[in-house]
């Protein structure tokens, strides 16, 4: 199981979403047919959504993969806004390269290559979005190094985080996924009880949090 909603569901609310960017819809359809783990089509979605409340201009995101969510967030922002974006394997990094300058968008999207855990703190600058979606049970660490960047008002969004179901009934929890869970539920309660944050988690795509800064 990949996803914790019911499948109909979700073919349903796909349905309603309407992309009239043909190259990126195939470039989606590619990523689908290699399984590759991009974003949900209705996290994108809803990821357009805050773009646009936020007339966001910088995002910050930690993991690129091929470069899925960062094309489609820099179309979003209709290629006036900067994304800065970090992937620590080489085979990926390369290929998000390759199809940043494919979609001609190598003023607009930043890829770094390496371990964001470490080569955040290198990161200077202000951003209106963060997007956090890659080693699970690091996204504290990612989350309060981007908070240090994020401009009054912004939203970090954080993905995947009921993972499959995992991180709200214990009757899901695999032996070997135990520690990861146990980091996403404290992740959860910190950016849900934090008074400097709010928060709201949605059962969207494999659960997603979305927090403002105050
Ligand atoms: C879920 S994929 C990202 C998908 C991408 N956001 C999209 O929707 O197109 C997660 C990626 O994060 C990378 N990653 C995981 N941990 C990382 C870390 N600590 N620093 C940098 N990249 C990381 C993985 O190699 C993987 O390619």
């Amino acid at each position: 199981m990949d996803n914790i909603n019911r499948e109909y569901i979700d073919e349903y609310i796909n349905s309603l979403i309407k992309e009239d960017n043909e190259k990126l819809n195939k470039f989606r359809e590619c990523c689908e047919e290699r399984n590759l783990p991009i974003i949900h089509k209705e996290v994108g979605q809803f990821i357009k959504l805050i773009i646009n409340q936020l007339n966001a201009k910088s995002i910050i995101e930690i993991g690129t993969n091929v470069g899925y969510s960062a094309i489609f967030m820099s179309k979003v922002m209709k290629d006036e806004g900067k994304v800065i974006t970090f992937e620590r394997s080489e085979k990926f990094y390369k290929e998000a390269l390759k199809n940043i300058r494919d979609f001609g968008l190598d003023n607009n999207i930043q890829v770094y290559l390496g371990d964001a855990v470490n080569i955040l703190d290198e990161i200077e600058g202000s951003f209106d979005m963060a997007f956090i979606d890659a080693a699970k049970s690091y996204y504290r660490i990612f989350f309060d190094k981007c908070l240090k960047m994020m401009k009054p008002g912004g939203i970090i969004l954080s993905d995947n985080v009921l993972y499959q179901g995992m991180i709200a009934s214990d009757e899901l929890v695999v032996r070997r996924k135990k520690t990861l869970v146990r980091n996403l539920r404290n992740y959860l309660k910190y950016i849900s009880h934090d008074e400097r944050f709010v928060t709201s988690v949605l059962p969207l795509g494999d659960g997603l949090a979305v927090t403002l800064i105050k």
